[in-house]
């Protein structure tokens, strides 16, 4: 479905990607791991025509997607929750899932037995939601373009455990729909059970492939990558 090879990417003269393949298949949850600063989120920027990238290729759905601006990426199917969830602040939660509603499957019903609270908040700004409640309003969102790639980045960092614990939840309900996830997370706790296959991230390469046993089975690699 989705394959990123060799991609380079930099802010300005700053180089920050070296090389990163990665792939998602179908119905697969892929997990991107790393320490601080290791490429993660600008590996996604630049799948999702946030940032360009300066060499490699980008193939989606057999289509080359490298170059296209991210709101033709976004219609092509790939949908976003950023880091930091950037909601739209000053729209309620009802107008922040309306302005990405697109195809069918997910729609505000919905989303809302996936976040009963956002169905409860429906009227609220998105400003004044809590951490975790804009979390849910921007997994929602992204959902409400009905994406063939989900991406999450930083799924739960930040929130409450008991806030966390749902939000694990959703995400599983959503791939046992079949959806696939390309998604990081620093909880390998959470994240390992659901995950089909890991990449990880070292100084803007992929060093390291595999599958979620076992890298939860090596404490060397834990180590030397994850710094655990
Ligand atoms: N806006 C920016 N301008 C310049 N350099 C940046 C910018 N954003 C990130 N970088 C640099 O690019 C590199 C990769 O950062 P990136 O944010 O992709 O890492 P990350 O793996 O997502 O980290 P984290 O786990 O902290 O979210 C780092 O060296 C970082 O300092
Ligand atoms: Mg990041």
């Amino acid at each position: 479905m989705l394959e990123v090879r060799g991609i380079e990417a930099a802010y300005g003269s700053s180089q920050a990607l070296f090389g990163v393949d990665l792939a998602v298949d179908e119905g697969q949850m892929v997990a991107l791991l790393g320490r601080n600063g290791m490429g993660k989120t600008t590996t996604i920027r630049t799948l999702c025509g946030l940032m360009p990238a300066r060499a490699g290729s980008l193939t989606f759905l057999g289509e080359d997607i490298g170059g296209l601006p991210a709101y033709r990426i976004a219609r092509r199917g790939i949908g976003l929750v950023p880091e930091g969830r950037r909601c739209f602040p000053n729209l309620t939660v009802r107008e922040n899932l309306l302005a990405t509603a697109r195809g069918e499957g997910w729609d505000r019903a919905a989303v809302a037995r996936l976040f009963p609270r956002l169905e409860e908040r429906a009227e609220q700004m998105a400003r004044t939601l809590s951490g975790g409640e804009q979390q849910m309003l921007a997994i929602g969102r992204a959902l409400m373009t009905n994406p063939r790639l989900l991406v999450l980045d930083e799924a739960t960092e930040g929130l409450a455990p008991v806030i966390r614990h749902e939000i694990w939840a959703a995400i599983a309900a959503v791939k046992a729909r079949g959806q696939a996830i390309l998604i990081v997370d620093k909880n390998l706790k959470d994240l390992l059970p659901l995950s089909d296959t890991c990449v990880i991230l070292e100084k803007g390469r992929s060093v390291w492939r595999g599958n979620p046993d076992d890298l939860a089975a090596d404490a060397d690699l834990q180590d030397r990558y994850l710094g655990l």
